[in-house]
């Protein structure tokens, strides 16, 4: 297996363009199975996700090519099959959201249930309990949910019990083929959704309430093959500012959208990193103390859980205590344990984190356990005294498009070996 090794203590100079968002691409992917004909999607970024998400299409029927690096051409005019099998779906778990895709056009789906990663149980309630109340008939059996309606889907109104992201699209996906219509409540805000929102309704939907809590979606008896740009990857954004927070120096970063990370841009500022907002871009630059603030992982619009690790990474460097609150996952600090080898001096209680900024880390050999924690060990590593060498990086290579060559382009001494 591959590993990361980074010499740490040199301060990042340069720009570095953000690629489309993995979280904004997976859910308008699976859309393109609600209709035939060819979809074009700008910005998509290369990714093991975004394979996985395309080869689980093509066992559906749907073909597809990157026309250039990163703008993807699908065709879905023969979607056959209704099964997402164990094999692909135990390896990403936002296959799920084909589910509703393939029930609104095809009327029958199969798809495994994901089962837990590294984070946590990851159950798909809220997904099942909204397309039963769409109208479908949802069995349980060998690990599969098998999912079938008479006809079409019928409009309801869906409450989610607490926001749930995929849950939201895959309900999106199902309502907007409906008869009928459907009034989602307590929904996912995150800018994902809208990024769907707007490729749903470039096909053709009708929906009402883009960036609320409450959608309204007017099902259609048809929908038509569309465009549209994946929305700059939020996550991958925020992980670059913490990273230069940790570092230090003074970095630029492109075709980003500052908007989408208002609780970051609140935090980082606190801890004494100067942010500059353009457009499209954001200037980072760290060169004095930093200090210890405080979080809590919220649904959007709040601190993103998807930021937790990396910024816990950041405390570290701190000199004073931060108390970190994780209330979206249930096991989500498997990168405490990684953080600690290399000198960090952090508690944990339940769902709360305690972090005692030492003021510094030192370079170990640490293994990736999840995606967010693998991208938490690699700020740590660009801070760290020394060399640190990050095992399982396959990981990283779910959601970071060339992570290595994009921190290596601004300064850092961070390489790749392949292991066997
Ligand atoms: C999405 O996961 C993201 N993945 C995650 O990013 C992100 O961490 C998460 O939203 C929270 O923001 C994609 O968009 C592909 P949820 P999702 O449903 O939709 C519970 C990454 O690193 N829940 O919003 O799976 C759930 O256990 C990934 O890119 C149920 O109980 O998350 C969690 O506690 C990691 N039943 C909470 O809701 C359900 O049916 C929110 O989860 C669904 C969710």
């Amino acid at each position: 297996m591959d590993k990361i090794l980074i010499e740490g203590g040199r301060p990042l100079q340069g720009e570095i363009k953000i690629s489309g968002a993995k979280n904004g691409a997976l859910p308008i992917i699976a859309a393109t199975l609600l209709c035939p004909g060819t979809h074009i999607l700008y910005n998509v970024p290369e990714l093991r996700d975004i394979r996985t998400i395309l080869q689980l299409l093509g066992t559906l029927g749907a073909t597809w090519e990157r026309i250039d690096t990163n703008t993807l051409k699908i065709n879905s005019d023969q979607i056959t099959e209704f099964e997402a099998s164990y094999e692909l779906v135990k390896t990403m778990r936002a296959s799920v959201l084909v589910l509703g895709p393939l029930l609104a056009r095809l009327g029958r789906a199969r798809v495994s249930l994901p089962g837990g990663c590294a984070i946590g149980a990851r159950p798909i309630d809220f997904h099942m309990q909204g397309l039963q109340k769409l109208g479908a008939q949802l069995e349980l059996e060998q690990g599969y949910v098998d999912a079938k309606v008479c006809g079409r889907l019928r409009g309801n109104t869906v409450y989610f019990d607490i926001p749930s992201v995929t849950g939201t699209e895959n309900i999106l996906m199902a309502a907007v083929l409906a008869e009928g219509t459907t009034i989602i409540k307590n929904s996912a805000k995150e800018p994902e959704i809208a990024n769907l929102i707007d490729m749903l309704t470039g096909m053709g939907a009708k929906i009402e309430g883009r960036d609320t809590d409450r959608l309204t979606i007017h099902g259609v008896k048809e929908l038509k093959p569309a465009e549209i740009a994946i929305i700059p990857d939020r996550i991958e954004t925020g992980t670059f500012l913490i990273a230069v927070g940790a570092a230090g120096g003074d970095v630029t970063l492109t075709n980003c959208n500052p908007a989408h990370l208002p609780s970051l841009f609140e935090k980082l500022r606190s801890s004494g990193i100067y942010l500059e907002a353009g457009e499209r871009s954001i200037r980072v630059i760290r060169s004095g103390p930093l200090k210890n603030v405080d979080i809590k992982t919220m649904p959007y619009p709040g601190f993103p859980t998807d930021l937790q690790a990396q910024i816990m990474a950041l405390m570290t460097l701190t000199e004073g205590l931060s108390v970190i609150h994780e209330n979206i996952f249930e096991n989500r600090f498997m990168h405490v344990a990684e953080l600690r080898r290399m000198g960090a001096d952090i508690m944990v209680e339940g769902g709360k984190a305690i972090v005692k900024g030492q003021g510094r880390l030192d370079g170990a050999q640490v293994m990736a356990t999840d995606l967010r924690a693998s991208a938490s060990l690699v700020i740590a590593g660009l801070a760290a005294r020394g060399i640190t060498e990050i095992s399982r990086v396959y990981h990283l290579d779910r959601g970071y498009d060339d992570l290595v060559g994009k921190l290596g382009a601004v300064g850092a001494k961070i390489w790749r070996e392949t292991g066997n």
